[in-house]
């Protein structure tokens, strides 16, 4: 990895008017972060120079950090590592022409179908609908639109799947298994939906769910990114959840027929684990010597570690030492454990059946002594897919920065020139980009004395996010001559406006292309669904 070369942009997060925003994510808001870092705290998601070193061959996103943060990826780049089953899916609302900012997930949807992902784009007819009010005639054309840039860019539609929400029925179905496990609260707390909301609103939501988890249905359950912007997260961690409770069966750890949650079953792993070493110095066996009723004492003289994690633990340490003291003499014995959540009673046996080694049955669970807790999960995917269950995975997401509008500010496709349109002629393309506001000084002579501001320039941007491509050193070229003072924004910005002008054009001819392509997929584009003309 070439970290230290590759300059990083920060994709407008430099606050000029040193404003403060809130941090908030939502998927049909203003498309803007503060500040990214403050979604790894305020959201838990995590860094994606976390994760990128185990990524076999990193996209130039990845390597430049507008990819910035991810759930769980480290579960499809591990697939990846391993050549074993991947898939990736986003979605794109048709509510005006696709533009540059779009062209970065279409880039990641490509990308993973070439690195042998199983690769899903699906168009967001539904939500465009209800949560936007395009009319289905407007719908109907970006859709095509969207599908052919794709398509021009590289997604191989043999080798993938392309769809429209309205026409998959499995995923209407799937949406409506999802939705029986949600509930208006949530998305009151998630969304901030309230008693004004439309119903379809509510609907488009539970149908991206299923969307997200759409690729582990058509197949089997696998690891699966979704890689969307930060503010598509609302959406991801509602699916993550939702994955977890239509499960047939949770697969903990215990140590005796008590139950404990998370905190208490580590107070507890941590006493017995004391007094197993303890109660035997010739270092064999002699865990049947603890008793539920020593480990409370033990417990009870026990001081979890300073710090937050230790704090939890001590808020968790009376209810843990109770149960312990209530458990007498039964004694300590680690083991694994299946909690039927929605099992069929015939799926239910079949678990306890396929239990190698010595188990225990009890009303609404089973303990397993012999089985290792990564075989007891398989085992439980295993028997809950062979009895009509989903068996998911939590999907995983990627997210990239935004673009910073080309008038600075954020890119917004109400203001035209703030961004290029994969549509816009050629030529309009060169001129916004010679026009755009740069991170330069106000003389050429400040700027050879002091550099440009490269971090604060969105032409910089289109450098590193799009015209460079894969190669890394014009990205790093265009940097450091920028900020060494080399480089001035006049012959900078035509060099940007001169290959802008060719990636449309080329664009533009696949376009075209893929036109006779997408003729032959099995997508509706003339779709003559009746409904309301939108809202105007
Ligand atoms: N809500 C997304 C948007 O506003 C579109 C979308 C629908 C989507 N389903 C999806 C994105 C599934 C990612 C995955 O653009
Ligand atoms: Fe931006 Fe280029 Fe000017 Fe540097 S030289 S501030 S990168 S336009």
């Amino acid at each position: 990895r070439m970290d230290g070369d590759i300059p990083r942009t920060d994709g407008g997060t430099g606050r000029a008017d040193g404003s403060t925003e809130d941090v908030a994510l939502d998927p049909w808001g203003s498309a803007s972060v503060g500040d990214y870092a403050d979604l790894f705290a305020e959201f838990g998601i995590e860094s994606f120079d976390d994760v990128v070193d185990d990524v076999p061959a990193p996209h130039y996103l990845m390597r430049r950090g507008v990819i910035f943060g991810h759930r769980e990826y480290d579960a499809v780049a591990e697939a990846m590592a391993n050549d074993e089953p991947f898939a990736a899916l986003s979605g794109f609302m048709p509510t005006g022409d696709p533009h540059i900012g779009h062209k970065l997930v279409f880039d990641e949807l490509i990308w993973h179908q070439q690195q042998g992902g199983d690769v899903f784009g699906l168009i967001a007819d539904l939500e465009a609908h209800a949560a936007r009010g395009m009319s289905w005639d407007e719908i109907d054309e970006h859709a095509r639109s969207y599908l052919l840039s794709l398509l021009a860019l590289g997604f191989d539609p043999e080798d993938g799947e392309l769809y429209r929400q309205s026409e998959n029925r499995a995923v209407q179905d799937l949406g409506f298994e999802l939705g029986a496990k949600a509930n208006f609260s949530e998305f009151e707390a998630i969304y901030g939906f309230d008693g004004e909301t439309n119903v379809s609103h509510m609907q488009s939501v539970v149908t991206q769910t299923a969307d997200i988890l759409y690729p582990q249905l058509v197949d089997e359950p696998k690891p699966t990114v979704i890689p969307v912007g930060p503010d598509q997260d609302p959406h991801v961690r509602l699916t993550r959840d939702l994955a977890t409770r239509v499960r047939y069966f949770k697969v903990t750890e215990a140590f005796a027929s008590f139950e404990l949650d998370d905190d208490e079953r580590q107070l507890v792993r941590t006493a017995y684990d004391a007094l197993a070493a303890g109660s035997d110095g010739s270092g064999g066996d002699g865990s049947d010597d603890v008793r539920s009723a020593d480990a409370a004492e033990w417990l009870a003289d026990y001081e979890p570690p300073a710090g937050e994690a230790g704090d939890a633990l001590r808020a968790a340490k009376p209810s843990a030492v109770e149960t312990l003291r209530a458990g007498g003499k039964e004694p300590l014995r680690p083991r694994v454990r299946f909690l039927d959540r929605n099992a069929t009673d015939e799926a239910f046996e079949a678990l306890i059946e396929a239990v190698d080694g010595e188990k225990r049955v009890f009303e609404g669970h089973v303990d397993a002594f012999e089985l290792s807790r990564a075989e007891a999960a398989s085992l439980a995917r295993e028997v809950e897919l062979a009895h009509d269950g989903f068996g998911f995975r939590q999907p995983s997401s990627i997210y990239h920065r935004f673009m910073t509008g080309l008038t600075g500010g954020k890119m917004s496709s109400s203001i035209p020139a703030s961004h290029i349109s994969l549509l816009d002629d050629p030529e309009d393309g060169y001129d916004k980009v010679t026009s755009a506001t740069t991170g330069g000084r106000e003389t050429a002579a400040k700027q050879r004395e002091l550099g440009g501001e490269a971090d604060e320039c969105p032409v910089y941007e289109l450098y590193a996010y799009l015209l460079a491509n894969d190669d890394d050193g014009l990205a790093a070229e265009v940097y450091t001559e920028c900020v060494n003072g080399e480089r001035l924004c006049g012959g900078c910005k035509e060099q940007a406006a001169t290959m802008m002008q060719e990636f449309l054009a080329d664009h533009q001819e696949k376009r075209a292309e893929a036109e006779a392509v997408l003729e032959d997929l099995d997508i509706d584009l003339d779709s003559d669904r009746r409904g309301t003309g939108g809202e105007h």
